[in-house]
Parts: C-alpha cells; structure tokens; sequence
C-alpha cells in the first residue's frame, strides 16, 4: 500500500463522522510518519508497512469515535509551546491565551522590584502556571490542583519546559492546602465552568475530557464561588484576579466577584473570537474586603 491510498482509506473512514475528513486524515498521517504535510503529499507514492498501516487505522478509529486529536497526538500547544496531554487533562484552549496575555500586560506596570506570587488554580496541565513560569523567570508560582492526574502531567511538563525548580506543586481543594501566609500578586483561574447540565455525552469531544475539568456545578459557577470564599486571606495588596468562565455566567460571576471585593476594579475582557470570556479583578492598595 502507498501513503497515497492511505490517505485516501483514511478520508473514507472518517467521511461519515467528521467535517473534515480528508484535512483530519492528513494530519494523523503526518503525525505517524513525523513530516509535514508538504512532505507527506510529495512522496505519496513511498510505501508504507503493515505495522504503519495497522497504526494509522487506530488512530483513525479512536477519532472517529470524537477522541480529540491532542490526546491521539499525545501533545497540545499553548502560547508558542508544546504541553503534553492526555485523557487525565483538559485540552488546552486558544482562548485560555488571552490570560497570559493580560496578565504579563499587567506585570510590566506592577509597582514593585521584588519577585511576584503567582498562583495557577486548577492547573491541569499546567500551561497557565508553566508559561507564566517561563515568561517571567523570576516569579514563584504555585500550580494547584484537585487531581493527583493532572499533577502529574503538569509535573511532567515542567520537566520539559525546564521551569520544575520554580514551580509548587500542590494537590489542594481550591486553595484549601496552602498555609494562611501565601499571598499573591497574580492569581489565574480556568476552573470547570460549564453548568453540569450542559456537559455533553460521546461522541462529544468534550465527554472524552475529565468531568472533574468542565462540571462547574448547577450553574457553572460552583467553584468560583467557593472560591471567592477563600480569597481574600491570599491576596497581596495589589493583586491582579483573572479568571476565565463561560460567556452567559460571566455577570454572574461579577456579581460574586462584587459581593466579596466592592471596591476593585472590574473588567469583562474578550477572547481571540470576540466574545466576553475573562473576568479582570484588580486590587487596589488599601482596596482588600
Ligand atoms: C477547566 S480545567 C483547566 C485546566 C488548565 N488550567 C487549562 O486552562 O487548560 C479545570 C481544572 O481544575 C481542576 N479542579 C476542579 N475542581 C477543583 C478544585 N476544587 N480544586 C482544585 N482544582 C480543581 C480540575 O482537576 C482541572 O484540572
């Protein structure tokens, strides 16, 4: 068998199932033979072995079947770099980018020399905590999580990003773990939001993701709101609060946000499609409930 024929087995499978088959069906075979698209189209004629062939159609199988293509790929990228995931972790999301964004916008105007506290909650993989850590190597940041899992691929991706020695891992009921000491310039958050009503079943992507990483209870808002409850010990006197959330439950979450911190400053910021998707919390001096 050619790759040419391959690919076109490949489009077949996924036809009936998928939007894109024939794009779908190139990518899994760059990511079996390691080239790029260009490469793989040029030598379509090249033959492939029964072992390649046998792999291709599990890979295939597995995407027909809605898995997402990071955790077949076993990898993810997130703010120019490579993460590792896998069923243990949430997928890593563009729009979750908007938060590093903002967050080193803010860091070149905090008013201090000394090195920032940052604090990651629910960090699964650890891409907030990790490419906090690597833009700004001078800032102690804690990566925080529920799930043993995903510490252990945050772990893991620290390793590869070479930022291990800088970062806390902790396993901890929001911020329930940390000692009352801990306070932070910067706090980030993308807890489950979405209302568990909502959490679709397979062949949904989504399903193929821990229910522990999307179910924001009831109305989505469970675990902001609890953690909101155990805010205000752990944050510095000017701390900066960003926190990602579903569109429809963003005015309720400024709503808890206003009931626990009257006098900061609040702002809805847009995600890269346009839609409202980060809640801004800047604590001023003098400005702590
Ligand atoms: C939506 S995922 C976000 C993962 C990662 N920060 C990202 O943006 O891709 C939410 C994460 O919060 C964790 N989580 C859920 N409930 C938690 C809790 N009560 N305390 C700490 N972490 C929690 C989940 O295990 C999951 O890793």
């Amino acid at each position: 068998m050619t790759r040419a024929e391959l690919l076109r087995q490949g489009e077949e499978v996924l036809a009936t199932h998928l939007d894109q088959p024939r794009r779908e069906a190139l990518w899994i075979a760059q990511f079996l033979f390691g080239c790029s698209a260009a490469s793989l189209l040029a030598h379509d004629d090249l033959s492939v072995s029964p072992e390649q062939a046998a792999l291709y159609q599990a890979y295939l199988q597995r995407r027909a079947r809605g898995e997402p293509y990071a955790y077949i790929r076993g990898d993810a990228w997130f703010y120019g770099r490579r993460f590792i995931v896998d069923p243990r972790v949430l997928v890593p999301r563009p729009e979750t980018e908007v938060l590093i964004a903002l967050a080193l916008d803010w860091c070149q105007h905090y008013p201090t020399a000394d090195p920032l506290t940052v604090a990651d909650i629910g960090t699964g993989s650890g891409i907030l905590a990790l490419t906090i850590a690597s833009e700004l190597p001078s800032a102690r940041v804690f990566a925080l999580d529920c799930s043993v899992d995903a510490l252990s691929v945050a772990r893991a991706n620290a390793v590869a990003l070479e930022v291990s020695q800088r970062v806390s891992f902790c396993q901890s009921n929001l911020l329930a773990s940390l000692g009352d000491e801990i306070r932070f310039d910067l706090l980030l958050a993308n807890l489950p939001y979405l209302p568990s009503a909502d959490i679709p079943q397979l062949p949904d992507a989504l399903a193929f993701e821990p229910r522990a990483a999307l179910d924001g209870g009831s109305d989505g808002l469970e675990l902001y709101r609890a953690l909101f409850g155990q805010l205000s010990g752990h944050l510095a006197r000017e701390a900066l609060v960003l926190l990602e959330a579903a569109p429809p439950t963003l005015p309720g979450l400024v709503a808890i946000a206003r009931q626990h911190f009257p006098h900061a400053t609040l702002t809805l910021e847009r995600d890269l499609s346009g839609l409202e998707r980060v809640l801004k919390m800047e604590i001023g001096e003098g400005r702590l409930a």
